[in-house]
């Protein structure tokens, strides 16, 4: 009996090629899979041109409420930025997709799954981590990594072999789903350029963006975004509505010079309009009901968080472990918050919560203060204590040192 291997398929020339690559260098059948996490590709195109291709069989996973309820929802409580700036769109889906093929290998009786990224990148190390720690009798196969071919040889090795595919004209590598749009190569590459134009599709541009601000209401619960202008949506339709709206504002545009896990610098660009705007909003929602305490541990747990998810260790238990400090933090983020969207920029422009710390009464500059400032006096006095005992002894040293200086000078003289 021939193995079986279960292939992460896209319909792209890469996955259409590893179909056929896996049959001939492997022996294998192959069943394909792709997961739906909002990418707007056409799912049923995709399965014939598997099916074309000789798959053995195909699945479509419509994965969308999982990916959004169990990975992104977390990293918008986590606030979660690679590098300060990258919503990890592309990282996030990569351990889902890893388990739904161990789920498709293990049903299919499989023993080995496959997938169609490079050996530079760190979509290898994501997918291979996840199977392998979710199934470690399964192999993974990643013929890109091993084949050496270049994009025309594949173009020739597919026709060579009656291939259903369009290589595509584009010349940047994209990756989508919901939370975000990853676009590299092509010109891309040289970091001194200015992205061209083309290489955007989910944003327009500033400069033709309406010239009128749109305002967005929106409301967190327990700190997940829930409503938007008042109104009720669920998380797919709430995403897909900022993502929509943000985007025709020119919102969401990210260049980002990024340290991939292999040690490659890489110039990244993405299109994140709802993730732009929602982490905004969250973390500010944050601001008003977290205390400064909460709020500074918060952020060395976020920068680990997304750390861990960006390098490919979504199993790692800490990553649940951080997830439960997180989830003590964000019962009391619940509010609205009102952000301000115009030409390319999103804006806070207001904030509200029951649950806010902030107390007008202390912090107005106007009548009715209830703050006592007779009390900052004492609470001055203690707060510099240390300082001042510090610096009183830095001086008596300086002034010993010179003194002594010119006893040595003396001497020398003499
Ligand atoms: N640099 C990003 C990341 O590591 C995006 C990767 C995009 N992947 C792709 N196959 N084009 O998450």
């Amino acid at each position: 009996m021939r193995r079986t291997v279960a292939l992460a398929f896209s319909g792209g020339l890469d996955t259409s090629v590893c179909v056929k690559w896996l049959q001939e260098k492997y022996d294998a059948e192959v069943v394909t899979v792709t997961l739906d996490l909002g990418q707007r590709d056409d799912m049923d195109e995709i399965e014939k041109r598997s099916r074309q291709i000789g798959a053995r069989n195909h699945y479509t996973i419509d994965a969308k409420e999982e990916f959004i309820h169990d990975y992104v929802f977390p990293s918008i409580k986590a606030n979660a930025l690679y590098e300060g700036k990258y919503p990890l769109s592309t990282a996030l889906g990569r351990p889902l997709i890893g388990k739904k093929l161990v789920e498709v290998a293990e049903k299919e009786g499989a023993d080995a799954v496959a997938h169609g990224c490079t050996g530079k990148g760190n979509d290898q190390v994501r997918i291979d981590v996840t199977v392998r720690a979710m199934n470690p009798s399964l192999q993974v196969i990643a013929p890109v990594r091993e084949w050496n071919m270049s994009r025309d040889e594949e173009i020739a090795y597919a026709q060579e072999r009656g291939l259903p595919v369009k290589p595509s004209k584009s010349i940047f590598s994209v990756d989508q789903n919901i939370w975000g749009r990853s676009v590299e190569s092509g010109p891309l590459e040289n970091p001194g350029t200015e992205p061209p134009e083309d290489a955007f599709e989910w944003t327009a541009s500033p400069e033709e963006a309406p010239d009128e601000p749109r305002y967005l209401e929106l409301g967190f619960q327990e700190g997940v975004p829930a409503r938007v202008d008042g109104k009720a949506m669920d998380p797919l339709e709430l995403v897909s509505y900022v993502n929509e709206v943000a985007g025709a504002h020119g919102v969401g545009r990210i260049d980002h010079i990024e340290d991939r896990l292999v040690g490659i610098k890489s110039r990244e660009v993405y299109e994140c309009p709802a993730a732009s705007v929602v982490i905004d909003a969250h973390r500010d929602l944050e601001k008003l009901v977290l205390t400064r305490h909460e709020l500074d541990f918060k952020a060395h747990v976020e920068r680990e968080w997304a750390w861990l998810v960006y390098s490919g260790l979504w199993l790692e238990p800490l990553r649940p472990a951080l997830d439960r400090f997180i989830a003590a933090t964000q019962h009391r983020v619940t509010g609205s918050v009102k952000v301000k969207l115009y030409k390319g920029t999103s804006r806070v422009v207001g904030r509200s919560s029951d649950y806010s710390i902030y107390d007008i009464g202390l912090s107005t500059y106007g009548r009715g203060s209830t703050f006592d400032q007779k009390s900052a006096v004492g609470f001055i006095e203690l707060w510099g204590l240390q300082s001042r005992v510090a610096s009183g002894l830095s001086s008596q040293a300086e002034e010993k040192e010179k003194n002594g200086h010119q006893g040595t000078k003396a001497k020398e003289a003499q």
